[in-house]
């Protein structure tokens, strides 16, 4: 029998819409019944297993699932021995420590003696003994920004992304205790067969994340001012430079990262770009 890399996902909840769309990306097929907790990919030796986030961990370090997709907070919260094996930059969110507008509030210290409502036990406990505080630690599964409205607890600690649900409570985010965002997971010594399946996954992955990140420009500009265009583009050693139909003008192709583009916009004007166009990569493979 062909051997088959077990993928687990999240079930329903933050991360479900992201992990699905990357594996599409990815060229990956999946065969999606309604309702069905365990799907197969068609043309590529993967399926797909929904599980409830919380318990992936333990699947994954058990070898039930293979690999999963989790969060770095599920995964820093469990403390299983798995391995992250690659970031994913998407369901960006922190894990914070938030107080009621009302309550003062001076620092870390301000949080000695309370009662503190979570559902991340294991990482608040380590925020407050690397502090050298001590707090109430009052875990709860879910609805945790409502703990301290009810008189529950003084103060919560859970994800924060918009911010907009903190908001909503009268809370204010007060401690990061850690930046997370999605990421693979893998259960440690894999045999070779699945191993090879994960190395070609994860290929892939990377291509789909590095053409997410860059992008293709073209601009046009007179031939004299090329050299000062190309010393102005980050990071590219060789863009390439084709010769327009109307006499001393070209062409200047190259890839940049997005990040960098609003920051040369205006240096390229400066420098004679005209006509600058960005374009979305579908792949990148470097
Ligand atoms: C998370 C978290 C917060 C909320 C924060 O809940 O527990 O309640 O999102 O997001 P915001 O800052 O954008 O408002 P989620 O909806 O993921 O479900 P959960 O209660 O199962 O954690």
């Amino acid at each position: 029998m062909q051997t088959r890399l077990q993928v687990a996902v999240q079930k329903s909840g933050r991360l479900l819409d992201g992990s699905l769309w990357l594996l599409k990306e990815c060229g990956i097929k999946i065969d999606n019944g309604k309702d069905q907790l365990k799907a197969s990919a068609g043309n590529f030796p993967l399926d797909i297993l929904y599980l409830r986030n919380s318990d992936i961990p333990q699947y994954v370090e058990d070898g039930v699932a293979d690999i999963g997709i989790i969060g770095e907070n599920t995964a820093f919260e469990k403390q299983k021995r798995i391995d992250t094996i690659l970031p994913l930059g998407f369901s960006r969110c922190r894990l914070s420590i938030a107080v009621p507008k009302n309550m003062p509030y001076t620092g870390p210290k301000s949080l000695q003696g309370k009662r503190i409502a979570t559902s991340y036990p294991n990482s608040l406990r380590y925020y407050l003994k690397t502090h050298q505080l001590e707090a109430d630690i009052h875990e709860i599964s879910g609805s945790v920004e409502i703990a301290p409205n009810i008189g529950l607890a003084d103060a919560i600690c859970d994800l924060v992304s918009s911010g907009s649900t903190l908001f909503k409570n009268g809370l204010e985010e007060k401690e990061v205790i850690l930046k997370s965002e999605a990421c693979i997971v893998a259960h440690p010594g894999l045999n070779p067969e699945k191993q090879a399946i994960l190395d070609k996954l994860v290929f892939r992955i990377k291509a789909v994340l590095k053409a997410r990140n860059n992008k293709y420009i073209l601009m046009n500009a007179p031939n004299e001012r090329i050299p000062e265009i190309i010393r102005i583009l980050p990071g590219m050693k060789s863009p390439t430079v084709m010769p327009l139909a109307e006499e001393n003008w070209s062409s200047i192709h190259t890839v940049i990262e997005e990040s960098h583009f609003w920051d040369i916009i205006d240096q390229l004007k400066d420098a004679g770009a005209q006509g600058i166009l960005v374009v979305p990569i579908e792949k990148m493979i470097i």
